[in-house]
């Protein structure tokens, strides 16, 4: 089972046609309608989306503006007041779907809990007010640290009912990597709970929070805490508050709160090219719209439906594609707490059978892993439901494509490998199923409304076929709006590594990708110093500037070295403290110590000891010979820009 490479993604032409049963029925179903509409959406992106927010949302208020570009500042449905948590659930609750499944739960040790509708809404209205309770106000920050429950989006609509911002920290972060999220945000309230259930153990995430309150986040004067696990928590007095008892006496009458358009919605951390993770914001109005047009249009979304997304809330996946543009549709979502583990690593197979899910939406990484346990798990379980596949997360190499198309999809359903990013907030490149011909491997065509585009870095156009920068040319509304507190930091890493072109600022993806002669686009991966481990993203300077931290460590640096199931692994050069000498022990310190900082999901793969890395003469790390040291490559390009040539001999020998 290979990675992407160039060669078998050069080589891959075989395409799949829309099944005429979604040709008959999707919102877009032809590819001479999807070019139609592309077209005119390009043409006046601005009419094209206020057209569609008219019809789809609920607005307390019209906007009078509906684009306000000051490159690289949006703003979108300028003067409009709306609420996201509205249109997810009180809009619904006057026609039939009040009484329908709006999220269906399954715990991974196999409790389940289905909320309508009604219930949802009623969930978190009460919460709204515990967290007004709590003194939470409007443009107040909370932390949301969970588990894969049911209170975690009751948590998000609550936050965004009040108008207060949410950021959801990823519940497999480290107390250290969660302290220094809080405290970006200056959170004044902590939703978390006791503990969760993560391949059959136990994550103490209070007591993580604990932990990084000690380490001091000033801001923060509540907890709250969901009991999940029923593990033994030491609750603060004054500060600390059990979720069941304030939710038992809350009142459910609580209006959503009218918000500006462009009123902060939530911050959700990402990782770009320095040690210091990027605070993604996002807003109302826009975000809205867009998770809710993709994702009625690429998931095809019928009332019939059952969606589930395998990935977590911490994600803006979660975000927007197990909440907010699934309920905003009116749509059932699923939401599952497990993961394949060896207790039951077919686990997916059972909640998709089950629940008769219709539409399932995963990562490459999973696929792959799925490939090497065999055929066996899926064709154990009843799959005949599904009717739409999808994938996200990092580009799919063709032969996980087709694994995927066979033998979960019955060779029936089409896959849409949505290409987007936390900065995204939504869909950026997906084929439609009803209109889009697939070719694997390939996210196929821009969203309409997206003006996308693979240049040079002058910001000219590359011919067909060959490689370039990924970028967008029309601002959409789910943009980002900025880095929370840094408007440097964003313009800086988005809008100028590209220079305008006639006046036209391109937004710089930071992927590599090709466009083919159809005009098919071919996502080829990162550019610049981000790795993507099982589709998480990871600064290479976060992992170095952890690993420093430790006192063994005089110098680090990590590249992402090629892995069959992982997409990507990460890769350390340690360079010791004179008084340390290398060893195994030492090894497993470090990769733990990694774990500390940021989390499991930054331990490195491997960590090779080393004397001296290879610089160039002004003293910058070649990384391009450290990527190919650690893929077991012949150094590839000219080292006559190094300082000291012996440094590559030592590093292949040691
Ligand atoms: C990066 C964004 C978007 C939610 C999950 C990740 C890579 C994402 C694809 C795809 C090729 C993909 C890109 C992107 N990526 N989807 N379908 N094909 N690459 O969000 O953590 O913000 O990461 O993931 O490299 O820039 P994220």
């Amino acid at each position: 089972m290979a990675s992407p490479t160039i060669e078998s993604i050069l080589h891959e032409n075989r395409l799949f046609a829309p099944p005429d049963g979604f040709a008959q029925t999707a919102s877009i179903k032809s590819l001479e309608e999807y070019h139609a509409l592309a077209e005119r959406a390009a043409a006046d992106p601005a009419a094209f989306w206020a057209e569609l927010a008219q019809q789809e949302l609920h607005w307390f208020q019209p906007w009078h503006t509906v684009l306000d570009w000051q490159p690289p500042f949006a703003q979108w449905f300028v003067g409009g007041k709306i609420n996201i948590s509205y249109n997810c659930l009180d809009r619904h609750l006057n026609t039939w779907r009040r009484n329908k499944a709006a999220l269906i739960w399954e715990g991974e040790p196999g409790d389940s809990r289905t909320l309508t509708y009604a219930q949802l809404h009623r969930e978190v209205c009460q919460m709204a007010n515990v967290l007004k309770g709590m003194g939470v106000q409007k443009g107040d920050r909370v932390g949301i640290y969970m588990p894969m429950v049911p209170e975690a989006a009751i948590a998000m609509l609550a936050c965004a009912r009040i108008g207060a911002a949410h950021t959801v920290i990823f519940g497999g972060f480290s107390a250290e990597a969660l302290k220094d999220r809080l405290n970006d945000a200056e959170a004044k309230v902590v939703i978390t709970a006791d503990g969760g259930f993560r391949k059959d153990k136990v994550i103490p995430l209070k007591a993580a929070v604990d932990q990084a309150l000690e380490g001091g986040v000033p801001s923060v004067s509540g907890v709250l805490v969901v009991q999940r696990t029923k593990s033994e928590v030491s609750m603060v007095e004054g500060r600390d508050h059990w979720w069941h008892d304030l939710q038992a006496t809350a009142s459910a009458h609580c209006p959503a709160e009218e918000m500006d358009a462009e009123d902060l919605l939530f911050i959700l951390y990402t990782s770009g090219t320095t040690g210091k993770p990027k605070g993604v914001v996002h807003t109302t109005g826009g975000y809205n719209l867009y998770t809710h047009m993709t994702f009625k249009w690429a998931f095809d979304i019928k009332d019939n439906d059952v969606y589930w997304c395998t990935a977590d809330v911490g994600w803006i996946t979660g975000h927007s594609y197990i909440v907010y543009g699934p309920l905003s549709n009116g749509a059932t979502t699923v939401m599952y707490e497990g993961v394949p583990r060896p207790s039951n690593p077919g686990c997916f197979w059972d909640v998709i059978e089950k629940y008769g899910v219709t539409i399932f939406y995963t990562a490459p990484t999973a696929i792959r892993a799925f490939i090497k346990m065999g055929d066996e798990l899926p064709k154990a379980r009843d799959l005949s439901s599904l009717r739409l596949l999808g994938t996200v997360g990092e580009p799919i190499n063709p032969e996980a494509w087709m694994w995927y198309h066979q033998v979960v999809g019955g060779e029936r359903c089409p896959i849409i490998d949505t290409w987007w990013q936390t900065e995204t907030g939504g869909f950026m490149i997906t084929p439609l199923p009803g209109a889009t011909p697939t070719k694997p491997g390939s996210a196929t065509m821009p969203f309409p409304g997206i003006v996308a585009d693979v240049v040079d870095l002058d910001g000219a156009p590359v011919p067909p076929g060959e490689g370039g920068y990924l970028v967008v040319k029309h601002p959409w509304p789910s943009m980002m709006r900025t880095v929370y507190g840094d408007d440097a930091r964003y313009r800086r890493t988005y809008w100028e590594h590209i220079a305008p072109v006639n006046g036209q600022h391109l937004y710089f993806a930071g992927d590599g990708a090709r466009k083919d002669a159809d005009g098919y686009f071919w996502v080829m991966g990162r550019v610049d110093d981000v790795i993507n481990v099982s589709g998480h993203r990871l600064g290479t300077m976060e992992v170095e500037s952890a690993l420093v931290s430790h006192p063994a460590v005089a110098e680090a640096a990590v590249v992402g070295r090629k892995d069959e199931v992982k997409g990507e692994d990460i890769y350390a050069f340690v360079i010791l403290e004179g008084q340390y000498s290398a060893s195994d022990e030492l090894k497993q310190e470090l990769k733990q110590h990694v774990v500390k900082e940021i989390g499991a999901i930054a331990r490195p793969g491997e960590i090779k000891f080393a004397d001296a890395l290879p610089k160039t003469r002004s003293g910058k790390i070649i990384r391009r010979f450290l990527r190919n040291l650690a893929s077991g490559e012949a150094i590839a390009g000219d080292a006559s820009t190094m300082e000291d040539q012996s440094v590559l001999d030592q590093l292949r020998r040691g």
